[in-house]
C-alpha cells in the first residue's frame, strides 16, 4: 500500500463532502428530501453573463492558455467594482489577482505566508476552510471565539492578552458566515490597528457583502490597511456564479506578488469565457442587486417562520446567504438536525461544522425556492 503523505493525516474529509453523500443516498431511496444545507445560489447569473462567455467561443484566443494575472480588462472591471461599491483604490495591473474561487486563495495565501510551525489565528465559529488549509501547510490554527454577546466581532482585549508571538496570519469574514454578522464601525479600523501592532497579516474574506446588506464594507477601505491587509472577494453568491469559479484577492503590490508567485506555478490561467462573463457580472448596475434582494427577503421570511415552528431564535438584523439560528436550550446540533433530516426529510446544516462556538446553533441556506421553503413549514408544522 502507499502511504499518504503526514499531511493528510492532519485533515478530514469536508463535512459536506461527507455529508451530502449521506443526503444524496437518502434522496435516492426515494425519500422527498428538501435541502437548506449548502450556500449555493439556485438562481440564474446576469444573462448578458451567459450572453458573453457564449460569444466568447468562437474568438481567437478562446482555447488558448490565459495569462496567469487575468485579463487586463478583468482587472480593470475588478478595480472600478471595488471603487464603485467601496470607495478602494486599487490598481488593476498590480494590487488585484484574479482567482479561479476564492476558496483557491485560502490556500495560495497560506502558501505565500506561512512556515511550519507559525500560527494563524482562526475564527470560531467559522468557515472550515480556513483551519484545513493551516493544516495542510503545517502551521498552527488558534481559533478566537466570537459569540452572539458580542456581535460576533473579535474580542480585541482577549487577544492581546494572548501569546501572539508565533501569529503570522489572521483570517476575518465580514460579514460573517455563518452568522450573518456586518461589520461594526469600528471593526476594520481595530483590525488593522492591532495587525500592524503584531506585525499579523490581517485578510478579510468577504464574499456575502452583497447579500441582504444595505450597507457592504472592505476592510481595505481602512486607510493604510494594505500594509498588513488582504481581502477576498467571489462572485459565487454576488451573482451566482459559483460554479463558474471567479473570484479576486486583493491588497498591495508586494503582497499580491508573493500570492502570483504561488498561483503562478499551480494553474495556467483562467478559462477565456469564465473571464469575460465575470468582467459582465462586475458592470451589472445596481437593479441587479435589489432584484437578487428581493428574492431572498422573500425566502429570508418563509425560513423565519420555519425557525419559530422549530422553537428557534435569530437576529433579524444579519445579513447573508443563511440564517444563524439558536436552537432551544440543551438542545445540540447535530442531534438536531439528524432528527429533522431522518423524520421530516429537511437537510439543515449542524453549527458545529463551523466550531465549537456553533454548538446550538443550526444554519438554514436561502438557495431553495420559496415553495421549497414553503414545504419545509409545512411539514414542521
Ligand atoms: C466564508 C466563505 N469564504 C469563501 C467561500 C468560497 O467561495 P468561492 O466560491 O469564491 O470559492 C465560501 C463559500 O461558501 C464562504 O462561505
Amino acid at each position: 500500500m502507499i502511504e499518504v503523505a503526514n499531511r493528510l493525516q492532519t485533515v478530514e474529509e469536508y463535512y459536506f463532502s461527507k455529508k451530502l453523500r449521506e443526503v444524496a443516498a437518502l434522496a435516492a431511496s426515494g425519500k422527498p428530501i428538501i435541502s437548506l444545507g449548502i450556500g449555493s445560489p439556485d438562481l440564474a447569473p446576469p444573462a448578458k453573463v451567459l450572453e458573453a462567455i457564449s460569444e466568447s467561443f468562437t474568438h481567437p484566443n478562446a482555447h488558448k492558455y490565459q495569462s496567469y494575472q487575468g485579463l487586463p480588462e478583468l482587472r480593470e472591471a475588478m478595480a472600478t467594482f471595488y471603487k464603485t461599491q467601496f470607495a478602494v483604490d486599487l490598481n488593476p495591473t498590480s494590487e488585484i489577482l484574479p482567482l479561479m474561487g476564492s476558496k483557491e486563495g485560502i490556500m495560495h495565501i497560506s502558501m505565500a505566508f506561512l512556515n511550519e510551525g507559525d500560527a494563524v489565528l482562526i475564527p470560531n465559529p467559522g468557515y472550515p476552510t480556513y483551519q484545513s488549509v493551516t493544516k495542510l501547510v503545517g502551521a498552527k490554527g488558534v481559533f478566537y471565539n466570537l459569540d452572539a454577546e458580542n456581535n460576533w466581532m473579535p474580542d480585541f482585549e482577549a487577544l492581546e492578552k494572548s501569546d501572539l508571538s508565533k501569529v503570522k496570519l489572521m483570517w476575518v469574514n465580514y460579514p460573517h458566515m455563518p452568522t450573518g454578522a456586518k461589520p461594526t464601525e469600528t471593526v476594520f479600523e481595530e483590525l488593522v490597528a492591532f495587525g500592524k501592532r503584531h506585525n499579523i497579516l490581517i485578510i478579510n474574506d468577504n464574499p456575502y457583502s452583497f447579500i441582504l446588506n444595505d450597507a457592504p464594507k472592505s476592510l481595505l477601505a481602512v486607510e493604510g490597511a494594505k500594509d498588513v491587509c488582504l481581502e477576498l472577494n467571489s462572485l459565487s453568491k454576488t451573482f451566482n456564479m459559483s460554479g463558474w469559479r471567479v473570484g479576486m484577492v486583493m491588497g498591495s503590490a508586494e503582497h499580491i506578488n508573493h500570492i502570483l508567485k504561488v498561483k503562478s506555478n499551480m494553474d495556467s490561467g483562467m478559462f477565456f469565457g469564465i473571464q469575460k462573463g465575470a468582467i459582465e457580472a462586475l458592470h451589472c448596475a445596481d437593479t441587479w442587486y435589489s432584484e437578487l434582494n428581493k428574492v431572498y427577503q422573500e425566502r429570508r421570511k418563509l425560513v423565519w417562520e420555519l425557525a419559530d415552528a422549530l422553537d428557534c431564535t435569530y437576529d433579524k438584523n444579519a445579513s447573508g446567504l443563511f440564517i444563524w439560528a439558536k436552537l432551544p436550550e440543551g438542545v445540540k446540533s447535530e442531534a438536531f438536525i439528524d432528527k429533522i433530516l431522518i423524520e421530516k426529510n429537511i437537510f439543515i446544516t449542524p453549527g458545529t461544522v463551523f466550531g465549537t462556538q456553533g454548538e446550538g446553533y443550526i444554519r438554514f441556506s436561502l438557495c431553495a425556492t420559496s415553495e421549497a421553503i414553503k414545504e419545509t413549514i409545512a411539514r414542521v408544522k
